[in-house]
């Protein structure tokens, strides 16, 4: 293949127009509404998982607005005129050009490293390419142009604080952090006093779970958080060196959706026992990931009540960082962990970054 043209400046390819995706658009559209033409994003190429849209000098306005409309209400970008198939995002992917994953693919991966080979920066709210095998994943760990803000914490500043705190030379004893608004907000009911069962169909109602809740519950999102702070503060662990407890039996792990929520009330006794073991010792039960170079555990876990995770309320998650220069009083980074727009103005503040030190490196 040929040499690839420098793209545009602030050039932008999004794969995935679901609901990080479309804040994301939403967002762009409000920054560059107040920003000079010649720094503005350019969109130039938009894919869900079955159509892409591409324009070499930026998708318009209007397009990108009827592009989410019909996203919105559950259409696919096929519907769209002058739809490519997705094979064609590739050609986009020109030096300097910023491909945004908000997917949650396992299969992005050859197109981020493409786009890495290309000159391209890479920016992800997907987990999964950070999370496989550390053979495959370490490369979006080394290269300076790739950022991965809101994979944990969606909006929080937790990788910033991280790479800050190796950046001054710091060194990390252990990471522990509550990581899961869903599990966040589960565990404070149930210490409010609602059941297991009233707990998950409330966070379901407030849209907190995804469509089969098993997916929030069998812990291994918060696994990949957890692999993904180990790997960043420089433990390159592999999946099976962390430990998943899931809050629901493997009894119930084939069951259709519906079988599954017609159970849950068979768990309540369970959890009901866990919570008030953990208020008899004076603790909080909290869903947990606790790492350190050696491995990590994601379960449930007893916490002082008045401490940074036993004191959290409904779905707010926090890291506590736990280092060299941190070590009596460790650094926590605290709020609001998930929400399609916070996690967008994350995946936003690292399209900034990324295109201010992609320029410099010009
Ligand atoms: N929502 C949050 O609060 C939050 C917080 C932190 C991180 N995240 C992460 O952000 C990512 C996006 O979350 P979301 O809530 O926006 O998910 P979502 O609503 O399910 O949207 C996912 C989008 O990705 C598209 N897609 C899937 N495979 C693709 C592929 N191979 N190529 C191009 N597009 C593809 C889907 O297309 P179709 O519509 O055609 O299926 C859809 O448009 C996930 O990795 C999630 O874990 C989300």
């Amino acid at each position: 293949m040929g040499k690839k043209e420098p793209g545009m400046k602030g050039s932008v390819v999004l794969l995935g127009v679901g609901q990080v995706g479309r804040s994301l658009l939403h967002l762009i559209s409000g920054v560059n509404a107040r920003t000079k033409a010649d720094s503005r994003l350019n969109v130039i190429g938009i894919a869900d998982s079955h159509a892409a849209l591409l324009d070499d000098d930026a998708l318009s306005q209007e397009i990108l607005s009827e592009a989410a409309g019909i996203k919105e209400t559950g259409g696919t970008l096929e519907q769209m005129k002058s739809v490519s198939p997705i094979s064609e995002l590739a050609s986009a992917l020109s030096p300097g050009t910023i491909l945004v994953d908000v997917t949650a693919s396992s299969n992005t991966g050859p197109l981020l490293e493409t786009a890495l080979s290309r000159g391209c920066g890479v920016v992800l709210a997907n987990k999964r390419p950070l999370a496989s095998e550390w053979e495959k994943a370490k490369v979006f760990f080394s290269h300076p142009h790739v950022r991965y803000e809101a994979t944990v914490g969606a909006g929080l500043p937790v990788i910033s604080t991280l790479r800050y705190l190796i950046s001054c030379n710091d060194s990390f004893s252990s990471i522990k952090g509550v990581l899961s608004g869903t599990l966040g907000y589960m565990c404070s009911e149930m210490e409010r006093g609602s059941s297991y069962s009233q707990a998950l169909l409330s966070a379901r109602d407030l849209g907190y779970t995804e469509p089969d809740p098993r997916e929030d519950l069998m812990g291994t999102d918060v696994a990949r958080k957890a692999l993904i702070l180990a790997r960043s503060a420089g433990w390159p662990l592999e999946p099976d060196k962390v430990d998943v407890e899931p809050m629901f039996p493997d009894s119930l792990s084939q069951v259709t959706v519906d079988e599954f929520l017609r159970e849950i009330n068979t768990l309540d006794e369970e959890y009901a026992m866990r919570t008030s073991e953990a208020q008899t010792a004076g603790k909080s039960l909290r869903y947990v990931a606790k790492i350190d170079r050696t491995g990590a555990a994601v379960g449930l876990s007893q916490e002082e009540k008045g401490g940074a995770l036993g004191s959290l309320s409904g779905a707010e998650n926090a890291v506590i960082f736990r280092t060299r220069f941190y070590n009596d009083v460790p650094l926590t980074v605290c709020g609001p962990g998930a929400g399609p727009l916070v996690t967008a103005a994350g995946v936003l503040g690292d399209i900034l970054d990324l295109n201010v030190h992609m320029r410099k490196d010009r």
